[in-house]
Formats: C-alpha cells, structure tokens, sequence
C-alpha cells in the first residue's frame, strides 16, 4: 500500500506514538536476559498464545468484517490476515503455529498450550475479552488501529516510524535472539522469527496507512481510535503485571 509521507503528519501519530512509547513493561528485560526457569518461560508463553497469538487472525477477520468498501483497507487487512492464517506470503506457515514450533526448540509440548480458562490469569483474560470485543466494534477504524497498531507494534514504532530502528533480518535476527542465545532454542525452531523479519516492515506501513488515511483530524472516529487504544495500553499494563506476578518477578 502507497504510504505517503505527508500523513505522517497528521495530528493522530504524534498521540498514537505517545501512547506507543508506554508500551513497556518493566519485566520485559528479564526476557531478554538469561535466568528465567523452565516454568517462568513456560507461563510467559502460555500466556502469550493464550491471549493474542493464537487467534490473532481471527482477531484481524472481526475487524475485516466491518470494513466498508474502502478497497485498499480491506486488501491490506486481507493480506495480513492471509500471512498471519497461512504463512503464504512469507512462505512458511501459520503464524501461531510457528510460535507452538518455537516453543517445541525450547522444550515445551502443543499441549503445554492447550486453552485452560482458569489457567490464565484474570487480568490476562481481561485483556483478551477486550481484544474480542473490541475488533468487532465500530467504528472499523479503531478496530483496525487497535489490532495493527497497538497490538502488532511495539515501543520501537517511533523510531521504526522514523527509520532510526532496523529490525534485524535474516540470520542476523535469529541467532541474536534471547530464545537462542541464552535458552537453548535451535535455530531451526525460530521460522517465526524469520516470518515476521520478512513481512512486518510492510505491515507497520499498511497499519498507519490504513488508520491516518480513515481518521478525519478532530473527528469523532479520531477520538475513537485514540480512546480504544489508550483503554488497551491499561489492560495491557494489567496483563503484563500478572503475568509478571505469576512469574515470581518482582520489580
Ligand atoms: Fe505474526
């Protein structure tokens, strides 16, 4: 999708961005580090799948649904949802079960991820319900922000946006990850990795095209798109301290 450079400009990045920065927790660089256990791994993970990994498509399809004919935003959504479902664009496979195969390299089994209601933890269950809730609400646009955005982005989008941050590629992406370097994952098992390496530059362009192009500056739908995401970065927040409570991390 042609992604111009003038909507950068528009009102809604600079506060979307700010809301971006937050998305941080503090426990994340204990993941990024060795020391975890076998099960402190394993109720990150689990979690992880649990709450947007696996059904991420499905996700991307509620928010499809409500799409009017605005050509560009559904072939986008489309193609997203394609890759995420299929792996046919990156030519690997589904997405979520190339997550299940990166967590079979670190010694996990598919039924070490099998679904458990009562497993998850209340504020991680809170937080997928207002995914699903939300990608079926009008109006499209915040649906659509709120999965491809805030959900696929991360605190990097500034400087991604800004092409001061380079996701790594290739190998290069793989072998530096922390799974491989300090959690005896095989690189064979990061196919995952090697997906998103290959697509994601495109996906974050469609994101902002789809969104900035559809959100009249101080219009209503605007506001919309801002709240939706502003409410997720807080269940975010929540999903995040529990799963790091579970994990016996303390701050
Ligand atoms: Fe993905």
């Amino acid at each position: 999708m042609e992604h111009a450079q003038s909507s950068l400009e528009h009102p809604l990045v600079e506060r979307l961005l700010g809301l971006m920065d937050r998305k941080h927790h503090w426990a994340y660089p204990a993941l990024t580090r060795p020391g975890l256990n076998r099960d402190q791994l394993l109720v990150h993970f689990r979690h992880e799948y649990l709450v947007y990994v696996r059904d991420f498509p499905v996700l991307l399809a509620r928010a499809l649904g409500n799409v009017p004919p605005v050509d560009e935003v559904r072939r986008a959504l489309a193609a997203n949802l394609y890759e995420e479902q299929t792996g046919g664009v990156s030519k690997t496979g589904p997405h979520p079960d190339l997550f299940i195969t990166m967590m079979n390299g670190l010694g996990f089994s598919r039924s070490d991820f099998a679904d458990d209601e009562v497993w998850l933890h209340p504020d991680a269950r809170a937080y997928r319900d207002f995914l699903f809730r939300e990608s079926a609400v009008a109006p499209w646009q915040s649906a659509v922000a709120l999965l491809t955005i805030f959900v696929e982005g991360s605190a990097n989008e500034r400087a991604e946006l800004a092409g001061t941050y380079v996701r790594r590629r290739g190998e290069d992406a793989v072998l530096q990850h922390p799974l491989v370097q300090f959690y005896g994952c095989p690189p064979d098992a990061m196919v995952l990795r090697r997906a998103h390496a290959e697509v994601e530059g495109d996906h974050r362009k469609d994101a902002w095209s789809m969104v900035l192009s559809n959100a009249i500056p101080e219009s209503r739908v605007e506001a919309q798109i801002y709240a939706v995401c502003d409410e997720a970065l807080v269940f975010w927040l929540r999903y995040r301290d529990g799963v790091a409570q579970r994990m016996g991390l303390t701050r």
